[in-house]
């Protein structure tokens, strides 16, 4: 048989343009720092930020999600919608410097001193107060520049109450990626080396999701395309690509996949050993794409990337 046959007939294929590569901008440093427990990725300072994203454009990714770790942290995260806050100076810093899509990871964990995703009291995080705040954060992070704002703090009600803060802000057209299915996961564990951001105590399990529910995900998903969101996600990917395929029988709402820190982790281990080749990765980007993801959001962005082209 030819082999053109066999490409012919594939059903699914991997575009740099799928691709989205998520970078860790910290205040408080002025060269990159190493994360140990993810080979090949840094934390970078906001001076570099220019540089780097030009780097990144160059490698054929077309978009980033920005992560930032604020000089100071304090008990309301303040430091999240500051309009000199890391993460706006860092989208002004990439905006100028290239045609990235850039998409700002809207979150309190790495900006308040509990290291909780919202307003915390009696040791419990409060809902509807901090929704105030993301919606706050949100315009702040668009006014910087950013083309698509990413909530990943699962508090209940809170696309809608981004979109709500947006569209009076006079920012109707700008789209809601949420992280809508988002589990209480262990593989977050080297993201919170990089971010800083590990509750100082208790878990994130009030908000988060339980890894034995699935048909839970699609609840919430259905909510927040009620609420408007314009992208649904699940996060992890691969040990939820059935709730990515649930997600894509769901809605014709474009589907993202984050996949992890800990995902990134364990391949690039076992890739450092020889134990497993570099297709892996590619095979396990496939994967995450054929249960029914359009959008990847992953560390190896850039190496994949370059090898595409
Ligand atoms: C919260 C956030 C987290 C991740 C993305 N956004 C951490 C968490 O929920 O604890 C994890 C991403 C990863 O592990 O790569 N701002």
């Amino acid at each position: 048989m030819h082999p053109g046959i066999r490409e012919m007939v594939r059903e699914t294929t991997l575009r740099a343009e799928d691709l989205v590569l998520p970078l860790f901008f910290d205040e408080r440093i002025s060269t990159p720092r190493m994360v140990t427990s993810m080979p090949g990725v840094q934390v970078w300072p906001v001076e570099m930020a220019a540089q780097r994203a030009k780097e990144v454009e160059a490698s054929g990714v077309r978009a980033v999600i920005l992560f930032g770790i604020p000089m100071e942290k304090d008990e309301k995260g303040s430091g999240a919608w500051a309009s000199d806050g890391v993460v706006q100076r860092t989208i002004r810093s990439i905006k100028e410097a290239t045609g990235l899509v850039v998409i700002a990871d809207l979150c309190l964990c790495e900006y308040t001193s509990h290291g909780h995703c919202g307003l915390v009291e009696d040791g419990e995080v409060l809902n509807d107060e901090t929704l105030i705040l993301y919606g706050r954060t949100a315009v702040s992070q668009v006014e910087a520049g950013a083309d698509m704002v990413a909530p990943s703090g699962m508090m209940d009600g809170m696309v809608q109450a981004i979109r709500m803060a947006l569209d009076d802000a006079g920012h109707e057209r700008v789209p809601i990626m949420s992280y809508s299915a988002k589990y209480a996961s262990s593989f977050y564990g080297p993201f919170r080396e990089c971010a800083d951001s590990c509750p100082a105590s208790g878990d994130r399990r009030s908000h988060q999701m339980d890894p034995s529910n699935a048909r839970e995900a699609l609840r919430e998903m259905e909510l927040d395309a009620a609420e408007g969101a314009d992208i649904l996600m699940v996060k992890p990917a691969m040990p939820y690509l059935d709730v990515v395929r649930d997600a894509r029988q769901l809605t014709d709402l474009p589907i993202a996949a984050y996949q992890v820190s800990g995902e990134y982790a364990m391949l690039s281990a076992a890739m450092a050993n020889g134990w497993l080749g570099e297709e892996a990765v590619l095979e396990s980007l496939l994967s995450i794409k054929r249960a029914g993801a359009d959008i990847i959001i992953t560390y190896f962005a850039e190496r994949v990337a370059k090898g595409l082209r």
